[in-house]
């Protein structure tokens, strides 16, 4: 099958013919129908994050299922599905209180002594995250995924599988908003912008949108922001509180840098809690002032919008098909698997809301 293969960090994915196993007993095959390009892959492939080499990337996806291992009972050939990285074991203490989304087990891999899920010509190709979605199949750990409605278009279905559940899973499980409150979402790309959708469908009673990109700022409208803010022209939290007589409530950094970090909690009126989604590099550390905590302002982190996702992700489908999710809004442009590099490259830029990878059926 075809993939796009990292060799190196810094340099292009390769799109490559690789070899793809069989499900053991608890795996399954999936037919990569589409896969979003997430600002995560970009990190993994400039090192900012390190990851074993060579790997596939790609872990925002959807697909249906080709074939199953001997043991699993839960989807059948000819079910959608949409992957998640979230792979959970069920029986940690994570899994078990209901923090799924931090369940850290590696149970969900093959053992090394295995024949590996993904190969090339004889060498190991190390599946990325549980999934490896920049390629025309998967073969993933049955809690990898999740079975949705037929009638949900795949394309988009694909976006629930990261950027949507992160953003909205953020806003509604991590921070818990609350009906009225003020919230305001630095960064409008694809998280970002689930955030701000997340938190019209809580009820939010103002939304502040911030970016550098003024097509994002118009977009973000779409998505229920009710107030837009250009953050270059300068010091964003001292406008945000200008703006809300004070601060918000819930401040939200969908970027990943020490500045937006420290901006986040900086916004924040006495009491209201700043979560950071962006991945700031390895190593970097950010700096708050002490004397704010004295205000019950508080700072947090959110893996995957803190997910239980095969209970989220069929809920984000209805949101979508009752059309409270606005995901049509949320697809920049449909690539071939070789476009791949450009789509990282616009990333940069942050022009691109999702570019989504469609795969020839
Ligand atoms: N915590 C998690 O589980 C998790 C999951 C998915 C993604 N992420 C991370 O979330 C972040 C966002 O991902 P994405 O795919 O939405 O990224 P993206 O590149 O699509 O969007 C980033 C947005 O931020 C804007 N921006 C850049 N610098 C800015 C600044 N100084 N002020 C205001 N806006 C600015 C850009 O214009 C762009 O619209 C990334 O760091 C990604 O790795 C984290
Ligand atoms: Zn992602
Ligand atoms: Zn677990």
């Amino acid at each position: 099958m075809k993939a796009a293969v990292l060799h190196e960090v810094g340099q292009p994915l390769e799109i490559e013919d690789v070899e793809i196993s069989k499900p053991g007993p608890r795996e399954v095959l999936v037919r990569t129908v589409a896969a979003g390009v997430c600002h995560s892959d970009l990190h993994f492939k400039d090192g900012t994050y390190p990851y074993r080499l060579p790997t596939i990337l790609g872990h925002e996806s959807a697909g249906v299922v080709e074939q199953v291992g001997s043991e699993v009972r839960y989807v059948e050939p000819g079910d959608h599905v949409i992957t998640c990285l979230s792979a959970f074991c069920g029986h940690c203490e994570a899994c078990l209180t209901g923090h799924m989304s931090i369940c850290s087990s590696t149970e969900l891999e093959r053992d090394p002594d295995q024949e590996p899920r993904l190969s090339r010509q004889g060498e190991h190709l190390h599946q990325f995250i549980n999934l490896s979605s920049f390629a025309e199949q998967m073969l993933i750990h049955e809690h990898a995924l999740v079975k949705i409605r037929k009638d949900m278009p795949l394309d988009r279905a694909a976006l629930i599988g990261c950027g949507v559940t992160t953003g909205v899973g953020a806003v509604h499980n991590t921070a818990k908003v609350e009906v009225g409150s003020t919230v305001a979402v630095i960064g409008c790309g694809g998280v970002g912008l689930s955030c701000i959708n997340g938190a019209a469908i809580a009820g939010a009673g103002r939304i502040i949108a911030i970016d550098t990109v003024g097509s994002k700022l118009n977009l973000a409208k779409a998505f229920g922001a009710t107030d837009v803010l250009d953050a270059s022209d300068g010091d964003v939290p001292k406008r945000i509180k200008e703006l809300t007589d004070g601060g918000v409530h819930y401040s939200f950094e969908a970027i990943g840098t020490k500045s937006t970090a420290e901006q986040a909690f900086k916004m924040l009126r006495p009491g209201g809690t700043a979560t950071v989604i962006g991945m700031i590099p390895v190593g970097t550390k950010i700096e708050l002032h002490g004397a704010d905590f004295l205000w019950e302002r508080k700072i947090q982190g959110s893996a995957m919008g803190s997910n239980r996702f095969r209970v989220d992700m069929p809920r984000y489908v209805d949101f979508y098909l009752s059309g409270r999710l606005h995901l049509d809004e949320m697809v920049s442009q449909r690539i071939r698997l070789e476009d791949v590099n450009d789509a990282l490259d616009a990333l940069r830029k942050g022009e691109m809301a999702r570019s989504v990878i469609m795969f020839d059926q």
